[in-house]
């Protein structure tokens, strides 16, 4: 069952003479519960497309569904529930909230739903991600490490559908960028989640069921 589909997507950035024409032609479709790692060079559109895919950007052109239903016809408010409810993300610059606490960094999307955590949930990913000591941290005070693996947990916490990482384990040393994909991949099998993960890792993108690489914002195999 297809979870996501992008149709002629095009995304350009800016216009005239310094235009980027970062995604040309993107047709995908993402099935339910399958792990997917995105490869390409720097700059071939690997942030944009998952941007995208989280509905955290429009294109320029095309059109997306996510679940069936069509993401731009949406309203504003119903796009930004879309994200809140059924998407978690990992952004490569974290993007912590710097006045709040890795605790309360982790809790934010929840409380903003109004839900209450699931505490083993939580307690479970805090552990594997070993960041029961950091918790009362604010971001400044954390490594860039720390602050990936507090930024992983915000994106686990409400078991979403849909997980997106863009390059989750890019400061993070061999040994926790294992444990991170170890957590990454049970959670798909036992929540069932969709997972998309950026990485030029070709280790890490080979622990993915199906690897997508992409050239000069366009898909050019998948496999
Ligand atoms: N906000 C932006 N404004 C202008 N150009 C951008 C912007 N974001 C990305 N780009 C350009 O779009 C292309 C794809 O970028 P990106 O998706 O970040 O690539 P990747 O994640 O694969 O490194 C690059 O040429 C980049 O410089
Ligand atoms: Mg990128």
């Amino acid at each position: 069952m297809s979870i996501i589909v992008l149709n002629k997507i095009n995304k350009i950035y800016g216009e005239g003479d310094i235009a980027v024409h970062a995604l040309r032609d993107v047709d995908l479709e993402l099935q339910k519960g399958i792990f997917y790692s995105i490869i390409g060079k720097s700059g071939s559109g690997k942030s944009t497309l998952l941007h995208i895919l989280g509905a955290l950007d429009q294109p320029t052109s095309g059109e997306m569904l996510l679940e069936g239903k069509s993401v731009y016809e949406s309203s504003a408010d119903e796009q930004a529930l879309l994200r809140r409810r059924r998407i978690g993300f990992v952004f490569q610059s974290y993007n912590l909230l710097p006045e709040h606490t890795a605790l309360e960094n982790i809790l934010m999307p929840s409380h903003l739903d109004g839900v209450q955590p699931d505490e083993n949930h939580l307690k479970e990913i805090v552990d594997v991600l070993e960041i029961g000591d950091k918790l009362t941290s604010f971001p400044d005070e954390l490594s860039g490490g720390q602050a990936q693996r507090v930024a992983i947990a915000r994106a686990l916490i409400t078991k979403p559908a849909i997980l997106l990482a863009d390059e989750p384990t890019g400061n993070l040393d061999e040994a926790s960028g294992r444990d991170v994909l170890k957590l990454i991949k049970e959670f798909q099998t036992r929540l069932g989640q969709t997972i998309v993960l950026v990485t030029h890792d070709l280790e890490i993108a080979a622990m993915a069921d199906t690897i997508i690489e992409i050239q000069d914002g366009r898909i050019q195999s998948i496999s």
